[in-house]
C-alpha cells in the first residue's frame, strides 16, 4: 500500500524530485550537436585520414591534398593524439571539415611566440566555409607571457567567412583566440587565457562557451577576456557571447574598448567573482565612449552585480540585444550545417 503522505518536507522533496525530473527532460530534449549530427548535415565526399598509421601523418600533409578550388565538402579526421605542427588552412581551400575524436584526445599543439599575431598562430583559417568539431588547439609557447617582447601567442587565427567550431578547445597564455574577420559560430567551446584572450573584428556568437581566466602575471594592469576592434557604426561585426560560463583564477575584465564602436555583448551567461566589479576597461582607448556597443543582459553569478560597472558600460534591454541573440546575427540559418 501506497504510503500518505505525512509531512510537509516530505511533499517538498516530492515537489523537487519533479522539478528535477523536468529540468531534466527539457535538457535531453535540446539537440545536442555532435559528430553524428554533422556527419549527416555535412554528408561529405571523401574523407582524409590523419594519425600515425593513416595515409597522412600530419595535419598540413591531408589539408595540402585537398585540391585548390575544391566546392564540395571534404573531412579531414584526425585520430587522436597530439600533432605538433603549426597547420594553414589556406584561402583557396573551402569546405573543409576538420574532425578529431573530441577536444580532450585530439590536439594541434605549438609554441610559437611572436610580435606578429598571425605569425605565432598554431592553426589558421583563411578558407571560408570551414568547420571543425572536437579538436584542440594550443599554442605552448613558454615565452607567450606579459611584459616581454613576443608576448602573442595565438593558439587559432579565424580569418575566413562562414566558420563554425563545435566542442572545441582553444588554450594559450596570452592572446588565445584571434577572431579576425567574417561571421563565425563557436558551439560548446572551451577558451583558455588571461589578456585579450578573444580579439580581432570577427562577427561571431559563442553560445554556450566555457572560457576559463588563467592567472595574470602582470600586478598593474588586470586583462581582459574580449578586444574587438569595430571600427564604424555601419560595420555588423561583434563578439556575442550567450549562455555560457565564465570563471577561473585571479581577477580580469570582461572587456575592454579598443576602438571606437567597439561591440561585445554578454548575455544569460554565469560569471564567477573572477570578474572585476568595474567589469569592464578602457585601457589604451581615450576616445569618445557614445559609439560603444559594451555590455551585459540578464547575467547571473557572483560576478555579475551591475552595480559598480564602469559608466560607460550599458546594461542592455531585452529588445536591443534581441537582434544578437540567435544564430540570425549570423545568417546562420543559411550556412550553418547545425544548430539550435
Ligand atoms: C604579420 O605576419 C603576417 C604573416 O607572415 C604578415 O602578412 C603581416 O604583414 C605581418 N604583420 C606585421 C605588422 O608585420
Ligand atoms: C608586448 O610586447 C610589446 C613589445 O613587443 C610591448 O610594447 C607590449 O607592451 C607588450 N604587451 C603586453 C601586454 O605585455
Ligand atoms: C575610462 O573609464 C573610466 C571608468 O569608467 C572613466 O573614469 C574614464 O573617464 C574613462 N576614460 C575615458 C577617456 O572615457
Ligand atoms: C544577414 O543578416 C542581417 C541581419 O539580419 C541582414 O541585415 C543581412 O542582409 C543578412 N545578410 C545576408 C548576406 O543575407
Amino acid at each position: 500500500m501506497a504510503r500518505p503522505c505525512t509531512s510537509a518536507s516530505g511533499l517538498v522533496l516530492f515537489l523537487s524530485l519533479c522539478s528535477i525530473f523536468v529540468v531534466d527532460s527539457t535538457e535531453t530534449k535540446k539537440p545536442l550537436i555532435d559528430a553524428k549530427v554533422l556527419n549527416s548535415k555535412i554528408q561529405a565526399k571523401h574523407t582524409y585520414k590523419v594519425g600515425p598509421e593513416e595515409e597522412y601523418k600530419s595535419i598540413q600533409a591531408a589539408i595540402d591534398a585537398v585540391p585548390e578550388g575544391n566546392s564540395q565538402w571534404v573531412v579531414v579526421h584526425v585520430r587522436a593524439g597530439t600533432y605538433r605542427e603549426q597547420v594553414v588552412v589556406p584561402k583557396n581551400k573551402q569546405y573543409i571539415y576538420l574532425r578529431g575524436n573530441g577536444k580532450g584526445r585530439t590536439a594541434i599543439v605549438y609554441d610559437e611566440c611572436s610580435d606578429n599575431n598571425s605569425e605565432s598562430a598554431t592553426f589558421t583559417v583563411e578558407a571560408n566555409n570551414f568547420v571543425a568539431f572536437g579538436i584542440t588547439f594550443k599554442n605552448n609557447a613558454e615565452r607567450g607571457l606579459p611584459n616581454l617582447p613576443r608576448n602573442q601567442s595565438v593558439a587559432a587565427k579565424v580569418a575566413g567567412d562562414k566558420v563554425a567550431f563545435y566542442h572545441c578547445g582553444f588554450y594559450s597564455p596570452h592572446n588565445t583566440l584571434f577572431d579576425n574577420k567574417g561571421r563565425h559560430f563557436y558551439e560548446s567551446c572551451y577558451i583558455q587565457g588571461n589578456i585579450d584572450f578573444i580579439f580581432g573584428r570577427g562577427q561571431s556568437l559563442f553560445q554556450s562557451c566555457e572560457i576559463f581566466v588563467l592567472p595574470d602575471g602582470r600586478n598593474d594592469i588586470l586583462g581582459s577576456i574580449a578586444a574587438h576592434n569595430r571600427k564604424s557604426a555601419d560595420d555588423s561585426s561583434g563578439f556575442v557571447f550567450l549562455n555560457g560560463k565564465v570563471y577561473g583564477v585571479g581577477e580580469v575584465y570582461l572587456g575592454r574598448a579598443n576602438e571606437a564602436h567597439s561591440r561585445i555583448i554578454f548575455a544569460n551567461t554565469y560569471f564567477s567573482k573572477t570578474i572585476s566589479p568595474l567589469g569592464w576597461s578602457n585601457w589604451s582607448y581615450s576616445g569618445h565612449t557614445g559609439g560603444l556597443m559594451i555590455g551585459e543582459h540578464d547575467c547571473h553569478g557572483p560576478g555579475s552585480d551591475l552595480q559598480n560597472r564602469a559608466e560607460w558600460a550599458r546594461q542592455f534591454s531585452k529588445e536591443e540585444v534581441e537582434p544578437f541573440l540567435s544564430i540570425d546575427f549570423i545568417n546562420g540559418s543559411e550556412w550553418l550545417p547545425a544548430y539550435y
